[in-house]
């Protein structure tokens, strides 16, 4: 049932804030994070690898930097199709995580079955919890984002970000590089997202103004630093996905490494950045887009759109966030980008063309 919505998809993006709410409510009972037994212990595990297909593979490159930042474990993270044909070593006190909406994605369900007997404990963040990944894993843990019938994931992505960003907290409690205090602070936060992500859904109109005009484009460039870089290759696969337009995505760091050589008037740039600690040098790579006649579309918050200055082609406003919590947030606005272009395009938005909900074929 659309809801009333003109696609399932316009419908899970907008359930997002109900949906994160109660996934919430799942995981949390005052300040403890529940997880199903028999747990993991993270002061004993040394390493992390993260393996999935992919817009849940984007979740996993977010997480890393949660993990790796938050509670100061090496994380590794992979295409599971190349993963489980490199035949990585998996060291002693390695925790494998797999990560899977379906659940039954072939090279995710290889992957996992490469590190049966070498990792220590195998874990999955799954949606659908009588999945072979959730059967065979030592843990499994549902995003509870319900049923997601878009070909284009967008409320699983939301959920499997909530639950890797509580795992990332519970180990950086167990490895003390979190206090209670913090941690009390940064939950609070996160309950607080479901009011954000309707202060978002709000602005829907600028943003479908803004996915009108990058309708006519044929390249979209999409660029992000830090934890919003994984986000920017997210936002591009959800437009090539959906819209057909070709778009890429790079660490905004990159640009002058070859990409810049792309830019010209027909290649709106959209720039996903939060006024956090990285945004100087984020406005500093606008000025270089802007500088060869390139056309920014700047997703920020209200500080950082009026740092930005004049010269931007198209601004989105979003509410301030916590910079941890950003990658959450500014789902929306990509999946609302590539939603309201494909629109504009008149593709099949729910069933794109030569893709499947799942792939459980190689
Ligand atoms: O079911 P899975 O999460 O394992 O699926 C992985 C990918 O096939 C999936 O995320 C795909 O990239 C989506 N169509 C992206 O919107």
């Amino acid at each position: 049932d659309k809801g009333g919505y003109k696609h399932f998809m316009a419908k899970e993006i907008a359930d997002q804030p109900g949906v994160l709410a109660d996934a919430l409510a799942a995981y949390l009972d005052g300040d403890a994070i529940l997880l199903p037994d028999p747990g993991i212990d993270f002061s004993r595990i040394e390493r992390l690898t993260l393996v999935a297909c992919g817009t849940a593979f984007y979740a996993c490159l977010t997480a890393k930097y949660w993990f790796e930042k938050m509670a100061r474990l090496p994380v590794e993270v992979d295409v599971a199709s190349e993963f489980r044909y490199r035949e990585p070593p998996i060291l002693p006190g390695t925790a494998a995580v797999f990560v899977s909406q379906s659940g039954e994605t072939a090279d995710t369900l290889a992957a996992l079955r490469y590190c049966r007997d070498k990792a220590d404990t195998i874990l999955s963040v799954v949606n659908v919890e009588t999945s072979s990944i959730a059967r065979e894993s030592d843990l499994a843990l549902p995003i509870h984002a319900g049923i997601e019938v878009g070909v284009a994931s967008t409320k699983a992505f939301t959920c499997q970000l909530n639950v890797l960003l509580l795992l990332a907290i519970t180990a950086a409690c167990a490895r003390g590089h979190m206090s209670q205090a913090e941690k009390s602070q940064l939950l609070a936060e996160l309950r607080a997202l479901p009011g954000l992500f309707n202060a978002t859904l709000d602005r829907s109109a600028d943003i479908e103004a803004a996915a009108r005009k990058i309708a006519e484009a044929r390249d979209v460039l999409f660029l992000g630093r830090g934890l919003m870089y994984p986000l920017a290759l997210e936002g591009a696969l959800k437009l090539k996905e959906i819209s057909y337009i070709h778009a890429e995505a790079y660490a905004s760091g990159e640009l002058k490494h070859g990409p810049i050589a792309l830019i010209d008037k027909m290649v709106p740039v959209i720039v996903m950045a939060p006024r956090d600690a990285l945004f100087d040098k984020t406005v500093s790579n606008m000025q270089e887009v802007m500088a060869r006649g390139g056309k920014v579309c700047l997703i920020s918050d209200a500080a950082g759109l009026a740092q930005a200055g004049d010269g931007i082609w198209q601004g989105i406003t979003l509410p301030a966030v916590d910079d941890r919590l950003a990658p959450l947030l500014y789902a929306l606005p990509a999946q609302l980008l590539a939603y309201h272009a494909a629109v504009a395009k008149g593709t099949d938005v729910d069933q794109p063309r030569n893709l499947a909900k799942s792939v459980t074929v190689e």
